[in-house]
């Protein structure tokens, strides 16, 4: 097979140039990180489950009218995106209280928020991607105001979609991460849902028991991440388990 050339590599993901202009091929590793990148291990299976369930929510978004750069699912680590400029935004929604908010406002985790609360955060590993506001994006001009509305209706329409589809499968949305590309079409330009949507990038807590099944079980030593990571999958009927467990001898 012909040597591809790789484009870049991140913490989870790595992106190879695609078999046809305008499309990129984007390899899902199994490497955990947090913190950004202090706290690191190599989960086996989590690049084969984030691969699957990246591909579920972005296509079923795609299905729905809100557009992202899911092409195809080529094999088990890897999918045919369509190349984009990313923003350099990580923007967060939140409707439950967890993590940084309810650490820097002093809200209790788990607490309803009144609505959903989009957060902008400035992509740079450097800086450990700081909070910013509207004010700092169109200052700098990394995104135009048609950009701004058009990425905040992207979000809340994901929040949707995600929110049901686990609500479905008794488990809580209670925030996620989206990065948001540009397209260029002729003369025009748009924006689509980019990167990935998986439990790296979401809180997702059992509606029950309140079960954490995203990466805190990693970032805060909670358990098996693969094994949340396959529970997810098994419930929304992703991947059978059978799939990702470990061989087991027969005798
Ligand atoms: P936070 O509470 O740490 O700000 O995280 C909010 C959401 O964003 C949570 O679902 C995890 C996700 N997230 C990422 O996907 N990447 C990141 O680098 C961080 C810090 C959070």
């Amino acid at each position: 097979m012909a040597r591809r050339k790789k484009i870049y590599e991140g913490k989870a993901k790595i992106l190879y140039e695609g078999p046809e202009p305008g499309t990129i091929v984007q390899y899902f590793k199994d490497d955990a990180t947090a913190f950004n990148a202090e706290k690191k291990d190599v989960i086996e299976g989590k690049g084969v489950l984030n691969n699957r369930l990246s591909e579920f929510f972005m296509s079923g978004l795609n299905q729905i009218g809100v557009p992202t750069h899911f092409i195809r699912r080529l094999n088990m680590r890897e999918q045919l995106v369509r190349s984009c400029e990313i923003i350099p935004l990580e923007v967060i929604v939140r409707n439950y209280a967890a993590g940084s908010i309810s650490k820097r406002l002093g809200i209790a985790e788990g607490t309803q928020l009144p609505r959903p609360i989009v957060e902008y955060c400035y992509k740079d590993d450097s800086l450990g991607d700081p909070l910013v506001t509207e004010e700092h994006i169109a200052a700098f001009g990394w995104a135009s105001q048609q950009d701004m509305d058009d990425i905040l209706s992207l979000a809340l329409r994901v929040n949707d979609f995600l929110s049901g589809v686990m609500l479905a499968v008794g488990i809580r949305l209670i925030d996620f991460k989206i990065e948001i590309g540009r397209v260029y079409e002729g003369d025009y330009q748009r924006l689509i849902v980019a990167d990935e949507i998986s439990p790296d990038s979401c809180r997702l807590w059992d509606i029950e028991t309140g079960q954490k099944l995203d990466k805190d079980v990693f970032r805060r030593d909670l358990g098996n991440l693969a094994d949340a990571y396959s529970e997810v999958a098994r419930r929304l009927g992703v991947m059978p388990k059978s799939a990702v467990s470990k061989p087991t001898l027969i005798n």
